[in-house]
């Protein structure tokens, strides 16, 4: 595995790559789990050549989040990505992403602007803005992200579209369902941040989602069921719900009745400072 660090080392190892076939582009911000994995399996299932790019992005950390808390593992990680085969790993420093008198900000309305939209505002515009990044730097013929952050594929997606990205076009950004512990929590890098405690009220989540997917199929007013669930989250320890939400499973439009087409159960929950994210299909 090659890791390269500045623009001209990329442009150099991605030309040499691309000579023998595609790039699959897996975007991480590092503290890679069995998820990272996962996408990066599915990523040399699509293509020859696999690219991780390892980029902790301050753009989409609020001034009080955990942008100086988040972890941060390079040699770990690369060991992990280097067993797995992978051809490339970008990893730049803030400075080369973020040169001095950087002024230009990715920002996609609609999609972007409910549920983690409202709860974390600005944290769209960093993820728009680094990915079209990642996407001209690297130049993948394919990308590929994990559903766990469903708003966030669905905020790429519709930048690709939009900005017409001929690399990767927007029907070869991949999502991957969600890799789950044991107990069904969604695989997270911040599931690190957890107690003993926490980690045993965080399987909760997963738990509560199913339960209130079940009633609002057997019939239950979606409202009825949406307080419910924030409830029993309360109830097994969560400190706060930010959102728990059916929503259209492409436009994220919000329903208040059962589902006609494809649906989503969306829910971001705190456990005192730990915010975790998790969606499933209502179906
Ligand atoms: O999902 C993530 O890890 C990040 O939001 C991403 C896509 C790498 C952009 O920083």
């Amino acid at each position: 595995m090659q890791t390269v660090t500045t623009l001209d080392a990329l442009r150099d190892a991605t030309a040499q790559l691309r000579a023998s076939g595609e790039i699959a582009l897996v975007p991480t911000m590092g503290a890679l789990h069995e998820g990272h994995l996962t996408l990066v399996r599915e990523a040399a299932k699509l293509a020859p050549h696999v690219a991780v790019s390892i980029f902790v992005n301050p753009a989409q950390f609020d001034p009080n989040e955990d942008l100086d808390a988040y972890p941060r593992q390079l040699a770990e990680d690369s060991a992990l990505l280097e067993a797995e085969g992978v051809a490339l790993l970008w990893a730049p420093s803030a400075a080369q992403v973020y040169p001095q008198g950087f002024a230009t900000k990715v920002s996609v309305s609609g999609v972007s602007e409910g549920l983690c939209g409202a709860s974390r505002p600005g944290h769209f515009d960093g993820v728009a803005t680094v990915v079209a990044k990642l996407f001209n730097q690297v130049q993948p013929e394919i990308a590929v992200f994990g559903e766990k952050d469903w708003q966030q594929l669905a905020v790429i997606r519709r930048m690709a579209r939009d900005l017409d990205l001929t690399l990767p076009l927007a029907d070869r950004i991949v999502g991957v369902p969600t890799v789950r512990e044991a107990d069904g929590l969604a695989m997270s890098s911040r599931n690190r941040y957890l107690s003993h405690n926490e980690r045993t009220a965080a399987a909760a989540l997963p738990r509560e989602m199913k339960a209130a997917i079940a009633r609002i199929m057997a019939g239950e007013n979606v409202n009825t069921a949406l307080n419910a669930l924030e409830s029993a989250l309360i109830e097994a320890g969560f400190t706060s719900v930010d959102y728990a939400a059916l929503a259209d499973a492409d436009s994220l439009e919000l329903l208040n009745t059962a589902p006609a087409g494809p649906a989503r159960l969306l829910v971001a929950a705190r456990i005192s400072s730990t915010r975790l994210i998790d969606n499933m299909p209502v179906e």
